[in-house]
């Protein structure tokens, strides 16, 4: 009998969903687990892709994906980032950030290659590059002075002859932290010297609460970067507009590159539903207002869990800059999985475990901030509750 292949046996089980599995199962769970707000999409963008079913977004679309939206993506980057893209030749749409980043990393490693990826993070990066049969190469942020800090030490020190890619989140989830230019200047320059292919995932970037006026986004990489650079954005309109089950997203790539990455596209899912790109594209002509009142929203929340938990001792929680969540590092926390399935089997308070989040995040547990207050209050209420008894027990 022949068996799976290791390059998919080496793919670890999240360790988010291996909770959460647990927490569907039950009745009345406080859900902080997911990636997700629990605000539904807004109508605007609903009845964009009733109409879009109308008039017969139903059929197959090109491989890069719409040619209307890609031109709308281009017009949002020059709006809100000041920056110029080819809609044709820069701009490749997917089915979804997920798939952004299966694209732009096949497109930069080849099997046995390293990739560098700044932690603690999402492990979706890292779950990719073992599927490409190429290997991860964790390197976490150090925490100094109140901030979360790019280690460029280790980055230097892990480099080979074999590393081809470095990817970084920003705003990062778990963390909130967000590059500061200075950092994109010192990843630019670390990527430029050792001829390696750079990959940002900004899904992020419209829940941002550091920027000039509230809905500014967090500047991207591509304001440093030229369009030669071997640079790549992931990107989603899962968070920004609560779109997470339309599955679109995009990639913005090196010209040879998005021709590629489009070519592949073919293979993998050919393009994103027709209907949810049209949608897409309702959601970047009117969604301002909704992503103001969502960034407030998510803001007073933040601010509202950070009190809560500055009043517990043994805490640690800096500050974030932008997504929606909290990433406290609990002292003495050795084993963030049987805290989290504790939490939930005696609070019904669903959380995931910094393990989930790769080196340098056992010891924190991840809580989501996006959701409504009456979720919020009793969770955090439980949390701070079982904190105090975990700390008695000690
Ligand atoms: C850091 C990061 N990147 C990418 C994604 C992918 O989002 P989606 O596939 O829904 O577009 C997520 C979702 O949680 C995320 O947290």
């Amino acid at each position: 009998m022949p068996g799976v292949a290791s390059s998919a046996q080496n793919v670890p089980y999240s360790r988010i969903r291996e909770l959460a599995e647990a927490a569907m199962k039950m009745e009345g769970v406080y859900k902080l687990y997911f990636g997700e707000s629990n605000i539904p999409t807004p109508d605007f963008i609903k009845e964009a892709a009733c109409r879009a079913l109308e008039e017969g977004f139903t059929f197959y679309s090109s491989n890069a994906g719409l040619p209307g939206l890609r031109q709308d993506l281009a017009g949002y980057y020059r709006r809100l980032q000041g920056v110029e893209l080819d809609p044709a030749s820069e701009i490749v749409v997917t089915a979804s950030g997920v798939q952004a980043l299966m694209l732009t990393i096949r497109l930069a490693i080849n099997p046995g290659d390293e990739a560098l990826i700044l932690t603690p993070a999402w492990p979706n990066a890292t779950s990719v590059v073992t599927m490409d049969n190429a290997v991860p190469v964790e390197i976490p942020l150090r925490f100094l002075n109140g901030r979360y800090r790019i280690d460029f030490e280790a980055l230097e020190a892990a480099v080979t002859p074999r590393t081809r890619l470095l990817v970084y989140t920003s705003p990062s989830n778990p963390l909130g932290w967000t590059a500061t230019e200075e950092e994109q200047e010192q990843i630019l320059d670390f990527t430029r010297r050792h001829d390696l292919w750079l990959l940002a995932d900004e899904v992020y970037d419209r829940i941002y609460y550091r920027g000039p006026r509230v809905g500014a986004p967090a500047p991207s990489i591509l304001r440093k970067a030229s369009r030669d650079d071997a640079v790549m954005v992931a990107q989603s309109f899962s968070k920004a507009y609560c779109m997470t089950g339309w599955r679109v997203g995009w990639a913005i790539l090196r010209k040879d590159a998005a021709a590629k990455a489009a070519q592949l596209n073919e293979f993998i899912v050919s393009h994103a539903a027709s209907f949810s790109q049209r949608a897409a594209q309702t959601a970047l002509a009117r969604g301002e207002d909704h992503i103001r009142q969502m960034v407030e929203a998510y803001r007073d929340n933040r601010d509202f869990c950070l009190r809560a938990l500055s009043e517990i001792r043994g805490v640690q929680v800096p500050s974030p800059d932008g997504a929606f969540y909290l990433f406290p590092k609990i002292e003495g926390l050795q084993d963030s999985f049987d805290f989290c399935w504790r939490l939930l089997q005696e609070t019904k308070v669903g959380i995931a475990p910094g393990v989930a989040f790769g080196r340098g995040a056992e010891g924190s547990v991840r809580i989501c901030y996006a959701v409504e207050r009456s979720i919020l209050e009793p969770a955090l209420e439980h949390f701070c509750k079982f904190l105090s008894a975990f700390w008695a027990g000690r």
